[in-house]
């Protein structure tokens, strides 16, 4: 058997986690939960469920990657606890249930780019979004958005998803503060940044049991958390990083980016006087392309515009999404000794077919969407906390210390992890399971699939 691959260098690593980290969560996702869930209120509870459960949570799964080596699932074995295996066995399946409806996103975004390149995107958006959202053209994005997912994993860790995500995160980064500044600019764009950054914590406290899961999720989806992949990228670690501090940078320039997406999107909105409520997938596929179509300077400011914030958000969709099949595909080579390469294409058309019904109907996206947020990621995670926490006990703040430095901060990391961060997530499994099950179509999602 040849060798297992390693990042080349530690900036590849976090530039590769960061590029897993920020995607549509960031972009599409995070500024209409916040316009959705009351605007700055929900942004604090973000914010702290990051600080406090994202950041333990995040160094759990470096810890679990880095000291076993292996695949998420195989990880279990080679730490001598099989009978854990199935912590990874969840993740995997998160990551590939949630790849499959990612990509079809992806391929919508990708669709969008033409579309304000051409125009057409911005000339009738409800119009648009409905004829390219549902049925073949969007089964045909899909496509083409897998293959390239497929393409980059196939080439491996450091001449696929090392190489991408080296030029991917940086123009993401660069090419969004150019559009914050821009936002800047607008006419009427105040409006924008005082919803996004004045909380309202009267509305934090009445609300506070449907907007903890919320952001809860949000928080551990943006840090692509309890779907194995951080433990999958970790385990292409040396042994003299400082998973302390790469954890830390991570977590930090993704919740850079998701505040910076919101200082370009909600201002852009409000200049507009377009209302950023109205949730649902679809709504800044709608919102955005009416807001572009409104600024100043006439109709080629606003394509001009729109190519580069559609261009930006999917380069982040695809270097999430090749983290999501990177998790299935080291289990794959590692476990089964299958070749990188059979094993990318098997999987990623596996998650295709299984993403043609929400390619089909946005109806079947937004169940997919439920399920893998509220379902598969907080028992995902809790998973990991509790073996981390329990199972794995004093090994674990060894692993975090070496190549640390800071040797002191372990026991009170391993500490928080047994004691807040477990009750936190406990709430949030027990408010999500009675959303799910015991209130008859409550809230967004349901449990039953949209049949008819
Ligand atoms: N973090 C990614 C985003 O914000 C999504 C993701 C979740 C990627 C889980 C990998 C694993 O879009």
């Amino acid at each position: 058997m040849t060798e297992r691959e390693t990042w080349a260098t530690r900036l590849g690593f976090i530039l590769a986690a960061v590029g897993s980290a920020v995607g549509l969560g960031n972009i599409w996702r995070f500024p209409f939960q916040t316009a959705d869930n009351g605007g700055a209120a929900f942004l604090v509870v973000y914010l702290a469920s990051m600080l406090i459960i994202g950041i333990p949570a995040i160094l759990a799964e470096f810890v679990i990657g880095r000291r076993a080596n292996t695949d998420a699932i195989g990880a279990f074995r080679s730490l001598g606890k099989s009978n854990w295996r199935f912590v990874g066995a969840i993740g995997i399946l998160a990551s590939f249930w949630t790849l499959s409806y990612y990509s079809v996103i992806g391929g919508w975004v990708a669709r969008y780019v033409a579309g304000s390149v051409t125009g057409s995107a911005l000339a009738a958006p409800e119009g648009y979004f409905g004829a390219i959202s549902v049925g073949l053209p969007s089964v045909v994005t899909h496509a083409v958005f897998m293959t390239t997912v497929i393409v980059i994993v196939a080439a491996g860790i450091e001449r696929g998803i090392e190489l991408a995500t080296k030029f991917m995160v940086p123009s993401v980064i660069v090419l969004l503060i150019g559009l914050a500044v821009y936002a800047v600019t607008l006419p009427g764009s105040g409006q924008g940044y005082g919803f996004f950054l004045t909380p309202d914590f009267g509305v934090v406290a009445t609300n506070f049991t449907s907007i903890l899961p919320l952001a809860f999720g949000q928080a551990l989806f943006s840090l692509s958390l309890g779907f194995s992949v951080m433990i999958t990228y970790a385990s292409y670690l040396g042994r003299d990083d400082s998973l302390f501090a790469d954890g830390l940078l991570i977590a930090v320039t993704n919740t850079f980016v998701g505040m910076l997406a919101g200082l370009v999107v909600l201002p852009l909105l409000f200049a507009a006087g377009v209302q950023p409520g109205e949730g649902g997938v679809g709504a800044v596929f709608i919102s955005i392309p009416t807001a572009l179509a409104s600024l100043p300077g006439g109709g080629l400011v606003g394509r001009a515009v729109g190519v580069v914030f559609f261009a930006v958000v999917l380069v982040a969709a695809l270097s999430s999404a090749i983290s999501l099949l990177e998790a299935a595909v080291a289990y794959a080579v590692d476990t089964f000794g299958l070749g990188r390469v059979p094993a990318a294409v098997g999987l990623g058309v596996g998650a295709f077919a299984l993403g043609i019904p929400s390619a089909i109907d946005t109806a079947w996206l937004e169940w997919f969407d439920g399920i893998g947020v509220t379902l598969l990621l907080p028992l995902g995670v809790l998973s990991v906390v509790l073996f981390v926490g329990w199972a794995m006990g004093s090994a674990a703040t060894e692993e975090l210390r070496d190549g640390m430095g800071l040797g002191g901060v372990s026991p009170i990391w391993l500490w928080t992890l047994r004691t807040v961060v477990l009750l936190v997530v406990l709430v949030v499994v027990a408010l999500n399971f009675q959303d799910l099950f015991l209130t008859p179509n409550a809230g967004d999602y349901y449990i039953v699939p949209p049949l008819g």
